[in-house]
């Protein structure tokens, strides 16, 4: 389950035999982890390629890194559990905390829900080295395949000493981009993951791995997130709002035992006229409410009911006990869209029930 590639053993090895001037020593490679997950970057017709595949599979990784690596799951994004992205976390813990010369750490994941399980690590890897998610959007057997050079452009943000305390990182296509900000905007397209409002976070040029900028939200090391002990998430759903969208979905997902809904409202966070009797009655169950646009970008204020809800920009003037109430549960999402905004939510709710702590959670993170 553990291995360590001696690729860039035996090349040192050639090195000091075949040359005729005075052997110099060598600095030490940094040392990398990879912990494959699956996804088309190891989706080969006839069978997947292993994390031992992947390993092996990049020219030139002897001049980055020494490589270890293990096969954590060989799945589809979109097949990884809540349990194990818990799972997942907890072994990314564990290797940083039993070995402190690491550099860094490189998550495969197929690229359909990537920025999930990489937005999910940022918040409770605690550690300021760097975890690298990394995927591909042609399988191994397409002409193109670009996931040994994306996998390689990951080992080397994982060894750059810059992306430390710079949060979970991923990495396709030249490009490095904050699991916060990330989404993927393109079904096929190899330039699919974008931060679309705060931009990219760096590149990978052949010479060198190039930030531009910091994080100033919290994440990894500064994180108050801990899922040592935790083995189940609180159930979030999201709720997608839409010209004539009724209520009922909503109160079913209640009575299902949500413990909160993520709207993805409408523009600034409207809701259909009849979703807000479901929230109203949500509330009234005690079930949180968060706020966030389905527009894909822009930032919702705390208003406390969201636009067209109570204390909104567009709500009602007086407020009624059943209002009261709908505020006492609603929370703005920030600017994490509706995907992210229900991990933040899951989390949350993992360890508080206050409707304060969870809105400052989401204008912390
Ligand atoms: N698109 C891939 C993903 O996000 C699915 C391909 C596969 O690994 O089966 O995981």
């Amino acid at each position: 389950m553990f291995n360590r590639l001696r690729v860039s053993c035996a090349l040192a090895a050639v090195v000091l035999t075949g040359a005729a001037a005075p052997a110099v020593a060598q600095p030490a490679l940094p040392r990398v982890h990879m912990v494959a997950t699956g996804g088309t970057i190891s989706n080969r017709d006839g069978g997947r390629l292993s994390a031992e595949d992947l390993a092996t599979s990049m020219p030139g990784l002897e001049r980055a890194a020494t490589l270890t690596y293990e096969q954590f799951l060989n799945v589809a994004s979109s097949q990884i559990t809540l349990e194990q992205w818990l799972q997942l976390a907890r072994r990314v813990n564990e290797l940083f905390a039993k070995d402190q010369g690491l550099a860094g750490i490189v998550v495969t994941s197929g690229t359909d829900t990537l920025e999930e399980t990489a937005f999910f690590l940022h918040l409770t890897v605690r550690d300021p080295r760097p975890v690298v998610v990394v995927g591909s959007m042609r399988n191994p057997s397409t002409l193109g395949y670009e996931g040994a050079a994306n996998l390689l452009e990951g080992v080397r943000v994982a060894a750059e000493p810059t992306a430390r305390g710079k949060g979970v990182l991923v990495v396709l296509n030249d490009e490095v981009n904050s699991a916060r900000d990330v989404t993927k905007t393109d079904a096929l397209r190899l330039q699919t993951f974008r931060s679309p409002t705060h931009g990219v976070l760096g590149i990978v040029d052949r010479d060198r791995v190039t930030l531009f900028r910091d994080l100033l939200q919290r994440h990894t090391a500064k994180s108050e997130f801990d899922v040592t002990r935790l083995t189940a998430l609180p159930r979030v759903e999201v709720v997608m709002v839409y010209q004539g969208a009724t209520a009922d979905v909503i109160k079913a997902i209640v009575d299902l035992g949500a413990k909160g809904i993520v709207m993805a409202g409408a523009g600034a966070g409207a809701t259909s006229g009849d979703q807000n009797a479901g929230l109203d009655y949500a509330a009234e169950k005690g079930v949180f409410i968060v706020t966030a646009t389905r527009t894909g970008a822009g930032r919702i204020a705390p208003n406390r009911g969201g636009q067209g809800g109570p204390g909104g920009p567009n709500g009602p003037a007086t407020v009624t006990p059943a209002q009261q109430r709908r505020r006492a549960f609603s929370v703005s999402s920030e600017d994490h869209i509706p995907v992210k905004a229900r991990i933040l939510l899951m989390l949350a709710l993992a360890t508080t029930s206050n409707r304060d702590e969870i809105q400052r959670i989401f204008s912390e993170y």
